[in-house]
């Protein structure tokens, strides 16, 4: 594979998480390797653990640069940062994206601090790798978790992974399906967890969209109240136009609401499109 496209190049994200707090997703690369070394400095023995199977005692700058600035075609991460008043950068949470030696599918893996669990970094950054790699052509993603993990297998199967347990081995293996219905909603976040995500990307209003609605729903009205009329059990005119255009009012706004649904989805199935 030669380097990736410029769609699988994702631009910094703000996010606002449970806690409140203002963060940056980015891209990792050449020059955050001291961020990286200063975030393992502080995580426990566990995390460390648990992310690579063993304990790494010296995150040397070495190792600190393979993990960030390694072959960006093959292998690419993630993190989400805070800028503290004093200023610099915090890094507090990697997701990683290594390409299987066919290309036909990418190991994800994370590492959240531990001062920061239970924020939704974990599920963001998994979102957004996802994302990298449907851009990037990958058809799925897929991780090996250790059974007794139940965080990160939590975080899988919150975001639609299919976890195989084989009764026999410590292993799950987990695959990840870059295409899944819940892809709708990979440019804004998963609404549940995380709080609401200020993504660059607007949602624009035109004019000429409101228009269009308020044609429809007029249209829509006045062919509801022509049928209703009818049935208005009075033959007093003021009641007929009271009730009658009550009851079509009603209907009008559920077509309202059917039409911006309609119009959601498909612009968020031909944003998926691109
Ligand atoms: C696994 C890990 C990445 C999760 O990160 P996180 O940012 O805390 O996860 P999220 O906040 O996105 O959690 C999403 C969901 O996963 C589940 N989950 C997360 N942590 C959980 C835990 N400790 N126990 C049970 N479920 C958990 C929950 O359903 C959670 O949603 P909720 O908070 O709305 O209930 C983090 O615990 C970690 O870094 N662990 C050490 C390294 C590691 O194990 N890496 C994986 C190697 S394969």
């Amino acid at each position: 594979m030669n380097s990736p496209a410029p769609s699988a190049i994702l631009p910094a994200r703000l996010l606002r998480l449970r806690d409140g707090g203002n963060y940056r997703l980015r891209p990792l690369g050449p020059g955050d390797e001291p961020l990286v070394r200063e975030m393992f400095a502080s995580l426990s023995p566990e995390s460390i653990r648990a992310r690579y199977g063993y304990l790494i005692r010296d995150m040397t700058p070495e190792r600190a640069h393979r993990l960030v600035a390694a072959d960006p075609a093959r292998d690419l991460a993630i993190g989400i940062l805070e800028r503290p008043p004093g200023g610099g950068e915090i890094l507090w949470a990697i997701g990683r994206l290594v390409h299987a030696p066919d290309n036909r599918s990418a190991e994800c893996a994370f590492l959240v601090h531990d001062a920061k669990r239970r924020l939704g970094m974990a599920s963001y950054l998994l979102i957004y790798l996802r994302l990298l790699g449907r851009r990037r052509g990958v058809p799925r993603l897929f991780a090996q978790v250790r059974r007794e993990n139940r965080a990160m297998l939590g975080v899988f199967r919150k975001h639609g992974g299919l976890l195989h347990f084989d009764p026999a081995g410590e292993v799950v293996e987990v695959d990840i399906p870059v295409r899944t219905s819940k892809i709708l909603f990979d440019k804004p976040p998963a609404a549940s967890s995380p709080a609401a995500m200020a993504s660059p990307e607007k949602k624009s209003f035109s004019i000429v969209e409101l228009v269009v609605d308020l044609v429809l729903c007029a249209a829509f009205f006045g062919y509801i109240f022509s049928l209703i009329k009818g049935h208005v059990p009075s033959l007093d005119p003021q009641m007929i136009l009271l009730w009658g255009g009550l009851s079509a009012g009603c209907m009008t706004g559920v077509f309202w609401l059917a039409l911006q649904m309609v119009k959601t989805v498909y612009r968020f199935q031909r944003a998926n499109q691109k």
